[in-house]
């Protein structure tokens, strides 16, 4: 336990916890992903599955409290990294290293907000207070339907793309994984799990507005 704290101290210590949490909540990005096909499907299936996940409040509640858990210990490192980099830069004047790890740090740290204000959103609208309660393909399309809310939709995952991309790539770097030679693969598999759940999401919207998912 001291071991864990005093290593949590460090910059590296604290890129692991990023790591970690990350690799919990992508894990539940493509779970989620794949629960939401069944939109294609009509809506016995997307609301017949969403019954079924309800009637099974243990593994609801454990994974609502893994997730906030895990979004807790991002968040919260996030800032303490952020804190710890603004403090050493110190001058502004600072000679730049390494500009494609500013780019990418840096985009995370504005697709980071973005993102929380859309899950919010997003639990407010689907979760908390939803229109119709256990109607998921109704709540879905009447809010799809609106253009505004599938433009936030459409920029909150795009937001999540970039975000999915970097955060996978640097991911294996914080945990060690970063031999030269398999450097590429970390690269393709990165653009290939954002790129499937980032256009993947942005479908739904689309595929609500141009009348292919339909009430
Ligand atoms: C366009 C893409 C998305 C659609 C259509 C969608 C749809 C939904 C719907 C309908 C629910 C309510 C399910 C129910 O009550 O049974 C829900 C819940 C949720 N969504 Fe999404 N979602 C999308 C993207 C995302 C993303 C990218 C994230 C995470 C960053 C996310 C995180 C969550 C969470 C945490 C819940 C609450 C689960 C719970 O505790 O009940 N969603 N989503």
């Amino acid at each position: 336990m001291q071991r864990a704290l005093t290593l949590y101290q460090t910059t590296i210590g604290k890129k692991v916890v990023m790591a970690l949490s990350g690799a919990i909540i992508v894990g539940f990005v493509i779970g989620h992903f794949l629960g939401n096909l069944n939109i294609y499907l009509g809506p016995e299936a997307i609301n017949g599955y969403a019954a079924k996940l309800h009637s099974m409040p243990a593994l609801v509640w454990a994974t609502r409290i893994l997730l906030l858990f895990a979004f807790g210990a991002h968040i919260w490192a996030a800032y303490q990294l952020w804190r710890r980099n603004v403090a050493a830069r110190g001058s502004h004047y600072k000679r730049r290293k390494d500009l494609a790890t500013d780019y990418a740090a840096r985009t995370m740290y504005w697709t980071g907000p973005i993102l929380l204000l859309y899950l919010v959103y997003h639990l407010l609208e689907f979760t908390i207070i939803p229109a119709h309660p256990g109607d998921v393909y109704r709540n879905v399309v009447e809010a799809f339907r609106n253009p505004w809310i599938s433009a936030f939709y459409v920029a909150g995952n795009l937001a999540l793309g970039l975000h999915l991309f970097h955060g996978i790539f640097s991911a294996f770097q914080s945990i060690g994984a970063n031999h030269p030679r398999y450097n590429s693969y970390r690269r393709d598999l990165a653009i290939a799990i954002s790129a499937v759940i980032t256009l993947g999401n942005i479908s739904f919207p689309i595929s609500v507005l141009t009348g292919i998912v339909t009430l």
